[in-house]
């Protein structure tokens, strides 16, 4: 049941002479809300064209101040997380509220792994895909696959909950790399339980059947980091896609895989994806003005991806680790890329530009995610995948925390713009 109480009122007085009393709830952090709930019976609805405003449900995971730049997990700061604890510890911490001790983390990894294969029927439901299918479109069809082998799910229990994020959290690095390994017509390999959560994953995307394969520490450490930092971020597209989808009680894994269609758009997920593709084609440092120039003019949608932020109004507080991690990656791996001199280089002009700092465009985290990402070896096209696996926790503690309170379908309502009723001519 919800949890809030209203501190104060909000009055509403209409220019006709209505007049409107709001309860005003009251956030641990941030903003406070107006409750609106009230106004449809008096046959008003609010208007918020893309939700800015709006505040879908109370939550205790995750918390954003997007003027000050701070991200914070149940109360921990994001680049503490990062660079102290691994994804896992994170991941426990989303799912249930407080950092696992020792023994808490080791027995949440064993019953992990133990979770790491599919089905062996999954070989066949890849089968049927083209080998150049976008692995995004192949990762929406195999999460909601997943539906069809676990029913028992559908019972309400907090231990069928709990059981439902180990399995996602555990299966997604699998056909994540499937969908790579299928794409590039090799073996699929199986999961090795003595790996660590990233490490396990660099093996099942690198490793071949022919040929031992070690882990590099820095890339593992660095595959860690972009999990931890993708894990959640408060009510994005896909998340609040996921609670919809979720309100009317369908399985889990389907909502899920919303969330997975909702990352994929470039305004989104597919940001990381964009981004490269976008350094590809600056090309060098010299045609950075062309394209500021295209950024800044209304007529051309160009827009620098990787740059601006829906919430964060100042310098996103995961993109400066992943700039960090970014330089650790180039210099273990010995990489100079043309890409990062151009992606610095923009870095630096669009900080200084007068447009960007009057909008506060500052870099996001998908500008350094996907340098780093395709300097392990990943193909662009599988950056919104590796988003995707990192953000199903978020994805699942806000499904998990919702179905724990017992909340209404998800269903709003339009300001409609169309014809008044009219009939067929005869
Ligand atoms: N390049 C150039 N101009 C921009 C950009 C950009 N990347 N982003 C915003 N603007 C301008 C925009 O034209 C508008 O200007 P004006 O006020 O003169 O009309 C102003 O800044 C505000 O833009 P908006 O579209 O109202 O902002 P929004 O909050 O709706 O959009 C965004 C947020 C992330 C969709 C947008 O900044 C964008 O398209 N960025 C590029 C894509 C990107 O990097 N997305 C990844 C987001 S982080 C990962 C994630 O969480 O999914």
């Amino acid at each position: 049941m919800p949890k809030l109480h209203p501190t104060l009122t909000a009055e509403l007085q209409l220019s006709d002479g209505r007049k409107f009393s709001l309860p005003v709830y009251q956030s641990n952090l941030g903003y406070d809300a107006i409750g609106v709930e009230s106004l449809q019976k008096e046959k008003l609805f609010t208007y918020d064209q893309g939700l800015t405003s709006t505040a879908l449900c109370e939550s205790s995971i995750t918390y954003i101040d997007g003027d000050q730049g701070i991200l914070l997990h149940r109360g921990y700061p994001i680049d503490e997380l990062a660079l102290r604890k691994s994804y896992l510890d994170v991941a426990y911490l989303l799912l249930n509220g407080e950092l696992p001790n020792t023994e808490e983390l080791d027995a949440f990894k064993k019953e992990i792994s133990s979770h790491y294969m599919v089905n062996e029927q999954f070989t066949r439901l890849f089968q049927g895909f083209r080998r150049d299918s976008h692995p995004m479109a192949v990762m929406c069809a195999a999460s909601s696959a997943l539906a069809a082998f676990y029913h028992d799910i559908l019972e309400d229990s907090q231990k069928s909950r709990d059981k439902t994020a180990i399995r996602l959290l555990a299966k997604m690095p699998t056909l994540a790399a499937m969908c790579y390994k299928y794409s590039i017509g090799r073996p699929f390999m199986y999961p090795q339980n003595n790996l660590s959560y990233a490490g396990n994953f660099l093996y099942m995307m690198f490793a071949t059947p022919c040929e031992p394969y070690v882990v590099n520490p820095v890339l593992e450490r660095a595959m860690d980091r972009i999990f931890t930092l993708h894990a959640d971020h408060e009510q994005n597209a896909s998340t609040s896609s996921v609670r919809s989808v979720a309100s009317s009680g369908p399985n889990p894994f389907a909502c899920i895989a919303a969330g997975i269609a909702s990352l994929w758009g470039p305004a989104h997920g597919g940001a990381n994806e964009a981004c490269i593709k976008m350094l590809e084609e600056i090309g060098t440092v010299d045609r950075i003005p062309e394209f500021i120039a295209r950024a800044k003019d209304k007529n051309d949608p160009f827009r620098l991806m990787g740059f601006g932020h829906r919430v964060y109004k100042n310098y996103d507080p995961r993109a400066k680790v992943m700039r960090e991690t970014c330089h650790e990656v180039l210099k273990e791996l010995g990489v100079t890329t043309p890409l990062l001199e151009v992606a610095m280089e923009l870095e630096r002009i669009a900080l200084s530009d007068p447009y960007f700092i009057e909008r506060k465009l500052y870099p996001n985290v998908d500008f350094y995610s996907g340098i780093i990402l395709q300097a392990i070896g990943i193909p662009t096209s599988m950056f919104t995948v590796i988003f995707a696996l990192a953000r199903t926790v978020g994805w699942i503690a806000n499904w998990k925390e919702m179905c724990e309170e017992s909340l209404k379908i998800v269903r709003p309502r339009q300001i409609y713009t169309g014809y008044t009723e009219r009939h067929i001519d005869k």
